[in-house]
């Protein structure tokens, strides 16, 4: 047998491209690449993009070219551009950069190796189509490799929302579920390979509603049925729109004991004017009391969200709405960015505010929520939590592993534990993580 070629991935961007990530090295596996750490001794070098917010294709960009040396060196070399960027500037890209040999939007992944081939006999490969069959399908896992214990699964991909300064409905494309029957089956076999925890992944996840044997599954029901697979443990999903919480989900976080007590949920702005503006269809008011209804269901809920800063036309005022919801709601943690201009989207075409504003704001909005996250980890300690160990620690004896709140739990166990949820007594909380000891 020849020699296996070696596969370099850089990934950037969502859990989505995480997930899309290994799909694609599974693929080339089967025209003989394994993966590799460095792009130094690849064969091939795959950059999964991320075009949600500004300069990642200036990014793509200035990445391609730190690669210049290793093709020269290497002739053979093959480069292509995966992810949001390529389906954006596909085109764009090939011209702009020469060197790259293939360019692959997130819906043509399973025709990588036939473009890898296309490429191996000196042509250009571009593919950005919306195809018609189902590209997971096609993308089933080959070899029965042994899986690390947490795991992504994507069951929807694509956004109809349209929220007024995103490029999500554009590069991804309409809201498309996959059926829930292969849903289960690839998370048996992912629970067949050792994992025990399956984070769903969709960029409107909570829309989800695939076809089954006997109608259309929302996702607390697909919840439910992961739930009756004995050795999956913990189920979590990502990300939701507020106004797909539907009421069978929010009763699922009560009654369904896999589902984690943690929940991404995106307000994006606290402003009703700025939410009317960015085209999303709810007010403050009411995720105020849709999270009120959600913890109600699982009192213990660690709530994360996502925030805008800096939207065309926001006032100071709207600002403060934003930081008056954020104290009100409170955030075990949350990602917060400053608005970034997305070209084709409608709010690019609105007049944009003073940047330095705009960092000011998102200066004391991270602030807040620093705050916030250090005291639902402060809040941990004393309790008794379960903890999925995940990997060994830097120090002796050391296992790392994630409470069901999703915290980073450091702790003394034994190395055998991968996989296991152990019961651990929380007794320290540093600003990334927490410290815990085994209970007996
Ligand atoms: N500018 C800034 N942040 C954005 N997001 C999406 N589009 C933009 C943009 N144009 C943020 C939103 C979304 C998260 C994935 O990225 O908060 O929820
Ligand atoms: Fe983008 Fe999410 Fe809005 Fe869809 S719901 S348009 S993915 S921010």
């Amino acid at each position: 047998m020849s020699e296996a070629k070696k596969l370099f991935i850089k990934t950037y961007g969502c859990q989505m491209n995480v997930y899309d990530s290994e799909r694609m090295a599974e693929a080339l596996g089967g025209s003989g690449y394994v993966t590799t750490d460095t792009a130094d001794d690849a064969d091939m070098i795959l950059l999964n993009t991320c075009h949600i917010r500004e300069k990642a294709a200036e990014k793509v960009y200035s990445e391609l070219g730190r690669f210049k040396g290793l093709k020269a060196a290497k002739p053979d070399l093959k480069i292509g551009v995966a992810g949001c960027v390529a389906q954006a500037e596909g085109e764009e890209i090939m011209r702009r950069q020469p060197m790259v040999d293939l360019v692959v939007g997130p819906q043509s992944y399973h025709r990588l190796p036939d473009m890898e081939a296309k490429a191996g006999a000196g042509q250009k490969a571009l593919d950005t189509d919306f195809p018609e069959e189902d590209k997971f399908e096609h993308l089933k896992a080959r070899p029965k490799a042994k899986r690390a214990p947490a795991a992504f699964l994507t069951v929807q991909e694509g956004c109809d929302k349209f929220c007024a300064f995103c490029v999500v409905p554009y590069t991804r494309g309409a809201e498309v579920s996959r059926p829930a029957d292969r849903v289960l089956t690839e998370a048996r076999d992912l629970v067949d390979r050792g994992v025990r925890e399956i984070t769903l992944l969709g960029q409107n996840v909570n829309a989800y509603h695939g076809a089954s044997s006997d109608g259309d599954w929302g996702l607390a029901r697909l919840i439910r049925e992961l739930a009756k697979i004995d050795d999956l443990k913990r189920i979590r999903f990502t990300t939701s729109h507020p106004n797909d919480m539907e009421e069978d989900l929010i009763a699922a976080h009560g009654d369904c004991e896999k589902l984690m007590p943690y929940l991404h949920l995106p307000v994006q702005s606290g402003s009703d004017r700025i939410l009317k503006a960015m085209n999303r269809k709810h007010t403050a008011e009411s995720y105020i009391r849709l999270v009120e209804r959600i913890r109600a269901a699982r009192p213990d809920l660690l709530l994360s969200g996502d925030f805008i800063v800096g939207f065309p036309g926001e006032t100071d005022q709207d600002f403060e709405d934003t930081m008056s919801l954020v104290r009100e709601v409170g955030y075990g943690q949350a990602y917060s960015f400053k608005y970034s201009t997305r070209p084709g989207t409608p709010a690019a075409e609105k007049p944009q505010i003073d940047p330095d504003v705009a960092s000011e704001r998102l200066h004391r909005l991270q602030e807040l929520l620093t705050q916030q996250q250090h005291a639902a980890q402060d809040a941990m300690v004393g309790r008794e939590v379960g903890v999925m160990i995940e990997r060994k620690g830097r120090l002796d004896g050391q296992m790392v592993g994630k409470s069901d709140h999703l915290h980073a739990v450091h702790l003394q166990a034994p190395a055998d534990n991968v996989g296991q949820i152990l019961r651990v007594k929380i007794t320290e909380s540093a600003p990334n993580s927490l410290a815990g000891t085994l209970v007996a």
